[in-house]
């Protein structure tokens, strides 16, 4: 078993020249019994979640013959209150904007500020899903490298966004797959260089969009600060958030934008007509009614990832302790020194338990399961890293 499988597109339909070859993205979908691969929160939705879901949706379905709220106002409204609440930064409904997951607002951003003649930057390794919305778009992708560590290379990146001058940059926060947080003073850098930037394919005076991706912010440690902060001092910067990770909520596909009202209304631009359904919408609505219930098992989740860290530290594999990169996420990159990350894979897939083998060569990831599940994957890697450290 591999990371992908082939995907044999028929010679006589014409794809897209440069979608030949091409295969979809995605982690193996496998039934398993311990899932760490994807990110997602491993607790579902308690009985009183799921009641007041399918009481909302009820509601709405005598309407489904009409077309949803296009601008989704009641739901904007959510992600304020959700964000005050969460982060302490107050905004407006009109600094909001939902999609299909966070996934959909990046695809969003890169139709309304890449394209032809465009350049979207971003610091490697990062989610592998980026060069895919920049494919998808005919965005020119380029990329500044990281530290050793992982950690932003704040002088390679300006001096990048100097030379390249991207339409936008790109950074995630905490970074997928590393976890690595982005620090403030890095960020206010990155802001003030796209500040002065010009923009390749633009006209004078418009400056590169900072994306900040916190698709995973939640699991920061207590106290940390969020680009949300900056909103109100930078307008060209655009933070992106999901309802996936942290809040439990993947299987709806919700995700949401903050920026200013300028963002905002390009995005608005590029989106299809009702691209949230009415059901979406009352899902999500209905979530967030449960919002202490959806983040109840956070802390615990940091918890494990804290002590998962800390014993992964502990082994080793050819007489070396094994790296583990510094996380604020829900998973953790291990490893750094592993010669043969695919058999690691299949052995510990053998063994009931997925993980993946993303980022640099011999790295490896896996995200925090329930206690259960960690304990099945601590017990799997112990006996994995015996075996194939003999051959
Ligand atoms: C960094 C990052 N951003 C965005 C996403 C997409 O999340 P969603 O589309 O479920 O909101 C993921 C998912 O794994 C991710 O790792």
């Amino acid at each position: 078993m591999s990371e992908t499988s082939s995907n044999a597109i028929p010679a006589y339909l014409p794809l897209r020249n440069d979608l030949i070859g091409e295969e979809p993205y995605g982690a193996p979908q496998l039934d398993v019994p311990v899932c760490l691969n994807v990110n997602e929160n491993p607790y579902a939705p308690e009985p009183a979640v799921v009641e007041t879901i399918a009481q909302r949706v009820k509601e709405i379905a005598p309407t489904l013959n009409r077309y949803p709220d296009r601008e989704h106002i009641a739901l904007r409204q959510a992600f304020c209150d959700y964000l005050e609440r969460e982060s302490g930064v107050k905004l407006e409904v009109d600094q909001l904007w939902g999609a299909n997951g966070s996934n959909e607002i990046m695809l969003q951003l890169f139709q309304a500020f890449g394209g032809p003649g465009r350049i979207a930057l971003s610091c490697n390794p990062t989610y592998s899903m980026y060069p895919e919305y920049a494919r998808d778009t005919f965005t020119t992708w380029k990329l500044a490298h990281r530290n050793e560590d992982f950690s932003l290379n704040v002088d390679a990146t300006i001096k990048a966004i100097e030379n390249i001058k991207p339409a936008m940059i790109v950074l995630a926060s905490p970074n997928n797959p590393t976890g690595t947080p982005l620090k403030m003073d890095d960020l206010k850098r990155v802001l003030n260089a796209a500040k002065a930037a010009e923009v390749e394919g633009a006209a004078e005076g418009v400056h590169p969009v900072v994306v900040v991706d916190e698709a995973y912010i939640e699991f920061r440690d207590p106290g940390t600060p969020t680009a949300l902060e900056l909103i109100g001092e930078y307008e060209n910067l655009a933070v992106s958030r999901t309802m996936s990770k942290a809040f439990a909520f993947a299987g709806a596909r919700v995700g949401y934008l903050a920026a200013n009202k300028g963002i905002i209304d390009c995005v608005r631009i590029v989106r299809m007509p009702y691209h949230l359904s009415a059901v979406t919408q009352a899902a999500a609505l209905a979530a967030f009614e449960h919002t202490d219930e959806q983040l109840s098992r956070v802390a615990h989740l940091r918890d494990t990832r804290n002590q998962t860290a800390a014993w992964l530290k502990e082994q080793t594999y050819k007489g070396q302790p094994l790296e583990v990169a510094e996380t604020q996420s829900n998973f953790i990159l291990f490893g750094g020194h592993f010669d043969n990350r695919d058999r690691i894979f299949d052995e510990l897939l053998q063994r009931g338990v997925l993980i993946r083998t993303v980022g640099p060569d011999g790295w490896m990831r896996v995200c925090m399961g329930t206690d259960g599940e960690m304990a099945r994957f601590r017990e799997a890697l112990v006996e994995v890293l015996r075996i194939v450290e003999q051959d």
